[in-house]
């Protein structure tokens, strides 16, 4: 038998390779579909100032890639960002913070992008007061209205703006990340009232990589939180098309698992079965191959949220100029139940002092592993600009 022919099904058995192709309506190629990822080709010919900046913004990191963002482009000359209430993670996100630093490097983008074209942006965060704590209160405010005037400088970062992808593989530990490299990284990282640290020593790496892989396992293992990416996992070129968002997976062996109906949407994966022994290991040797962890940190207010998050991306935008791997690893950050040793852990490691309890507190709003990888890291899909906008 030709092993390059053969895939290796999970439950121990295979597939030949050449009748994977028509199972999965496709190429065997892992590369995301075309279309779902055209937003990196930027802007194209589009005319308008403002849908040109969207465009770039549409690129933002946020959680799950779940792309919550809506804009509102009625008013003459102004730009007002909204949530979309349906696209929430209720269960790893109950408050919506991470959904709302998602909404921050958003909009950091969409300045950067509208300086880019020599516009000013005048940001008013929050114009009608801030959304509520729980995500059942949220109505339909504004998270930022803005306004924009002729005469702006340049950012650097934009031309870093079109190579960000986020790092989901393994590190390279035969490529240790200097201090220097740190302090680079750091040096422009405070931003909005936000502040930010890290780590290259190997005394402070060991704790942080134990507490990364401590608490993925207590969301792996808790079915209502693993629950939230299956169900937003697309597999294969159809899926990944018609949604454009979530967690995408295009290997031709998931694909072949999911044509043959092994792939179970339903239930978090059985402890001992394939699914879980290869999801363990991923986020094991996440934590395990992290050369270093860079956090931010503020107060808690849906304000510092949303700063948190215009902070994060210039950090990963530096990252990137510095060809450097910035993962976010959140699962310590979640503010559900069975989360909150690991949470009041991360804020002792990091700084030193306990949970938050009130807005007001020092809140760790980032906390994210740091490496080289072997190969580039794809670009992600995002939806077609025009699902973004309200016209
Ligand atoms: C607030 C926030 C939290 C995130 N947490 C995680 C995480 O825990 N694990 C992970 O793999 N990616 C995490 N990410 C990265 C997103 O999954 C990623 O930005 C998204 O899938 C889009 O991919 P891209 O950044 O490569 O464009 C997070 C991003 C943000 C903004």
């Amino acid at each position: 038998m030709d092993r390059r022919k053969f895939i290796r099904l999970a439950g121990g058995g295979a597939i030949a390779a050449a009748a994977i192709a028509p199972i999965a309506g496709c190429s065997l190629s892992s590369a995301y579909p075309r279309e779902a990822v055209e937003a990196w080709d930027g802007p194209g010919a589009e005319a308008d100032p403002r849908k040109r900046a969207v465009a770039y913004a549409i690129t933002a990191p946020n959680p799950h890639n779940l792309q919550p963002w809506v804009v509102d482009l009625r008013e003459p000359q102004v730009i007002t960002l909204y949530t979309d209430p349906e696209r929430v993670l209720p269960h790893t996100d109950p408050f919506g913070r991470q959904l709302l630093i998602g909404h921050g490097a958003f909009l950091e983008l969409l300045v950067i992008a509208l300086a880019e074209q020599g516009l000013a942006a005048d940001v008013a965060v929050w114009p009608q007061g801030e959304l509520g704590a729980k995500l059942k209160d949220w109505d339909r405010r504004p998270i930022a209205r803005i306004a924009l005037q002729p005469g702006a400088a340049r950012d650097p970062l934009f031309a870093q703006v079109l190579n960000r992808h986020t790092p989901k593989t393994d590190f390279d530990i035969t490529r240790p990340v200097s201090a220097d490299t740190l302090r680079a990284l750091l040096a422009g990282a405070g931003h909005h009232g936000i502040q930010a640290g890290g780590t290259v020593d190997k005394t402070g790496l060991e704790p942080l990589r134990d507490l990364c892989w401590q608490s993925a396992q207590v969301e792996l293992l808790t079915p209502r939180t693993v629950m939230e990416s299956v169900r937003l996992t697309r597999v294969g070129p159809s899926e990944i098309l018609k949604h454009r968002d979530g967690i995408s997976i295009n290997t031709p062996m998931i694909r072949a698992v999911d044509a043959v109906g092994l792939f179970d949407r339903k239930n978090p994966p059985a402890e001992g079965s394939e699914a879980y022994k290869t999801m363990m290991a991923r986020f094991q040797g996440h934590s395990r191959t992290a050369m270093g962890f860079v956090w931010l940190a503020g107060g808690n207010s849906r304000r510092d949220q949303v700063n948190a998050g215009r902070a994060y991306v210039r950090l990963q935008l530096t990252a990137t100029g510095l060809g450097l791997g910035v993962h976010p690893m959140s699962q310590a950050l979640q503010e559900f139940p069975e989360m909150a040793p690991h949470y009041a852990r991360a804020h002792q490691l990091m700084l030193n002092k306990p949970a938050p309890k009130t807005a007001a507190d020092d809140t760790v709003q980032m906390f994210c592993r740091l490496g080289y990888t072997a190969a580039p890291a794809p670009a992600t899909p995002r939806r077609p600009l025009l699902a973004f906008v309200r016209a």
